[in-house]
C-alpha cells in the first residue's frame, strides 16, 4: 500500500517537474470546461422537440453546439438535402464518415420516428480524423426515444465493417446512405460498391463533396461522380458553379 501511495505521488512529481504546474493545471481546467458544455449541449439535445424547422436546426449546430457540433458542409447544400431525404422519412440509415456528428444529428432529426441510423466511422481516419469516445454519449444523444443509433468505429473498406453494417439491418434495406468518408477515388469507388448494394428500390444514395476540388487537395470525388451519375436518376447541389470542393451528389435508381 505505501509502496503504491509512493509510486503514485513520484510519477504526480515527474509529470509537474516535466510539464509544469501551470501547463497541468490550463489542461485540467480545459477538460472539465469541455466535460461541462458536453454536458450541457447533450441535455439541450434532450430537449429539442421533434419536426422542428430545418434552419433552426442548422443555427442550433453553428451557433449554440459551441464548436462541437459544426458541420463539415456548405450550408445552402446541406439544407437542400436535408429538404429532400426528409421527404421519404427514411426508416434505415448509413452514414460512411460521421467526425464531429453533425450530419448524423441531422439525419436523425429528419428520419422516421423508429429509424435504424448506422454511423461508421474510422478513429483516426483522414478527411477529418473520426471522433474520440467521449463523444459516444453525445452521438447517443441525437436519437428520439423510438430511434435506434449504432457507432460503428471502423474501416468501411473491411469486409468485417459491411457485415456488422449488415447484421444491424437483417433483412431490410436502406433508404438512405451518404457517403462523406474517404475521398480518395480509391476510398470513394469502394465505398459505392460495397454499401450502395444494401439501398433499397426506392431509396438515395447521396455523395459529398462532388465539386470540383482545389488541385492540390487529396479529394477525388468529382471524378468518381461524373463516372458513374449517368447510370442513375442524379440530382447535383452545388451552390456556385465556380466553386472549388463541396457539392452533394443524389442518386436514384432510374425507373
Ligand atoms: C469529412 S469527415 C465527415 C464529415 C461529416 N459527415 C459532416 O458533414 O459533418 C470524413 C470522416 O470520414 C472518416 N473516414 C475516412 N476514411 C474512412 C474509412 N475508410 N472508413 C470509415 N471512415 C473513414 C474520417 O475519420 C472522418 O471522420
Amino acid at each position: 500500500m505505501f509502496n503504491i501511495l509512493n509510486y503514485s505521488v513520484k510519477s504526480i512529481m515527474d509529470k509537474i517537474r516535466e510539464e509544469g504546474i501551470t501547463s497541468i493545471f490550463k489542461r485540467t481546467f480545459h477538460r472539465i470546461k469541455k466535460l461541462f458544455n458536453l454536458i450541457i449541449l447533450i441535455h439541450r439535445i434532450k430537449k429539442l422537440k421533434p419536426n422542428l424547422n430545418l434552419n433552426f436546426l442548422l443555427n442550433f449546430l453553428y451557433l449554440e453546439s459551441k464548436g462541437m457540433l459544426i458541420p463539415f458542409q456548405n450550408r445552402y447544400e446541406i439544407l437542400k438535402l436535408l429538404k429532400i431525404v426528409k421527404k421519404i422519412k427514411p426508416k434505415f440509415i448509413l452514414e460512411i464518415g460521421t467526425a464531429k456528428g453533425a450530419t448524423l444529428f441531422l439525419f436523425s432529426r429528419i428520419a422516421a420516428e423508429d429509424a435504424v441510423i448506422i454511423s461508421v466511422d474510422l478513429p483516426g481516419g483522414n478527411f477529418g480524423k473520426g471522433y474520440p469516445k467521449w463523444k459516444i454519449p453525445l452521438f447517443k444523444s441525437f436519437t428520439f426515444p423510438k430511434q435506434k443509433i449504432n457507432l460503428i468505429r471502423a474501416n468501411s473498406h473491411a469486409i468485417e465493417t459491411l457485415n456488422r453494417v449488415k447484421s444491424v439491418l437483417k433483412s431490410n434495406r436502406l433508404d438512405f446512405l451518404f457517403i462523406d468518408g474517404d475521398h480518395s477515388y480509391e476510398g470513394i469507388k469502394k465505398d459505392f460498391e460495397m454499401y450502395s448494394p444494401l439501398i433499397d428500390d426506392n431509396g438515395i444514395v447521396s455523395l459529398h463533396d462532388i465539386a470540383d476540388s482545389p488541385i492540390e487537395s487529396k479529394i477525388f470525388v468529382s471524378k468518381f461522380w461524373n463516372e458513374i451519375k449517368e447510370d442513375y436518376s442524379y440530382t447535383e447541389i452545388i451552390e456556385d458553379k465556380n466553386q472549388k470542393g463541396a457539392g452533394i451528389g443524389i442518386l436514384k435508381r432510374k425507373i
